[in-house]
């Protein structure tokens, strides 16, 4: 049985360029892996099918379920012969949530394929792969800090956010992705993030400049019935946060925090007042790989 660590992600920046004719919007987002993580046990059986199951009674488990989809599209474009597998995963990331949580399970799937079934396959294709199965995927498969532009798929690394830690605080109700994207009329955005700075202050090794660059276009143009994700995002700040921000399409908001004490002492607090809270950690390319067996390049291939 292998197990395979499926990490969830934030937003440092989320920009929204334009509306593309394939419905897709054009996108410009600086991204991070953070400690909070699922886990996919995997072990072949007889079959050609993919049989799972989930500690969440309400998640699908048919072919619905993005670990499902991955896996189908690892077949399907490499020619290799579907192969039959048992898969438990164990749901940590909330659902829905704009942490990328299904995103990087079904990038943890094809993680595990092609370790086991294809190794000598580049990292170009199965980034190829991931990119049919979802606009985060790609992503995902190796992580770490960086610069994510197109559907989410064109992917340059960036310098490691410097050592800190995250408070994520999730409200209760969820937010469809794309009922928020059909709102958004990009030329209509009035602020946008300043990406250039954030990789600089990245690179910089700058995490007061970081914190100050925290943006996402969504929370603009967030529809009032969302408004709890402003008022958790002003608590964070009085829980001490040098910066905070909704992630993705939401609604979980995060704090960064100088250290983990600091942000679990904020935990305490915002605890109280809401019902999914979280500490994490960044984690790097590297972790990534290492966790999931693979070579850990210098400079992850992209
Ligand atoms: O690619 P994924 O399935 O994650 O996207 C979910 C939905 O989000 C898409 O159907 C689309 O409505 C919206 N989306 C978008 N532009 C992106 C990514 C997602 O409009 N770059």
């Amino acid at each position: 049985m292998a197990e395979e660590r499926a990490y969830a992600k934030v937003n440092l920046t989320l920009d929204i360029l334009r509306r593309r004719p394939d419905g897709y919007h054009d996108m410009r987002m600086v991204m991070q892996s953070i400690s909070l993580c699922d886990t996919l046990s995997v072990e072949p059986k007889a079959g050609r099918d993919i049989q799972l199951d989930t500690n969440l009674s309400f998640l699908p488990c048919d072919r619905s379920n993005i670990v499902q989809k991955a896996a189908a599209a690892f077949f399907t474009e490499t020619g290799i012969a579907p192969a039959g597998y048992r898969v438990s995963l164990h749901k940590r990331i909330p659902v829905c949530a704009g942490t990328g949580g299904g995103s990087s399970d079904g990038a943890a799937m094809l993680r595990y394929l092609r370790r086991t079934l294809a190794p000598e396959l580049p990292d170009g294709e199965l980034l190829r792969i991931a990119a049919l199965v979802g606009s985060d995927v790609p992503f995902c498969l190796f992580g770490g800090t960086a610069l994510a532009e197109g559907r989410g798929e064109l992917l340059q690394p960036a310098a490691p956010l410097p050592k800190c830690a995250f408070l994520l605080c999730k409200p209760d109700f969820p937010i469809s992705t794309p009922e928020l994207f059909a709102q958004v009329r990009a030329h209509r955005l009035r602020y946008h993030p300043d990406t250039v700075g954030m990789l600089q202050a990245l690179a910089e090794g700058d995490l007061p400049g970081v914190c100050r660059r925290l943006y996402n276009v969504f929370e603009d143009i967030l529809p009032r019935k969302y408004q709890k994700v402003w008022e958790l995002k002003r608590l964070l700040m009085d829980c001490g946060a040098m910066g905070a921000s909704m992630t993705g399409s939401g609604p979980t908001v995060f704090g960064i925090y100088a250290g983990r004490m600091e942000a679990e002492e904020a935990a305490g607090e915002m605890g109280k007042i809401c019902r999914f809270v979280a500490v994490a950690e960044p984690v790097s390319s590297e972790e990534i790989r290492r966790a999931a067996g693979e070579r850990g390049d210098a400079q992850p291939a992209f």
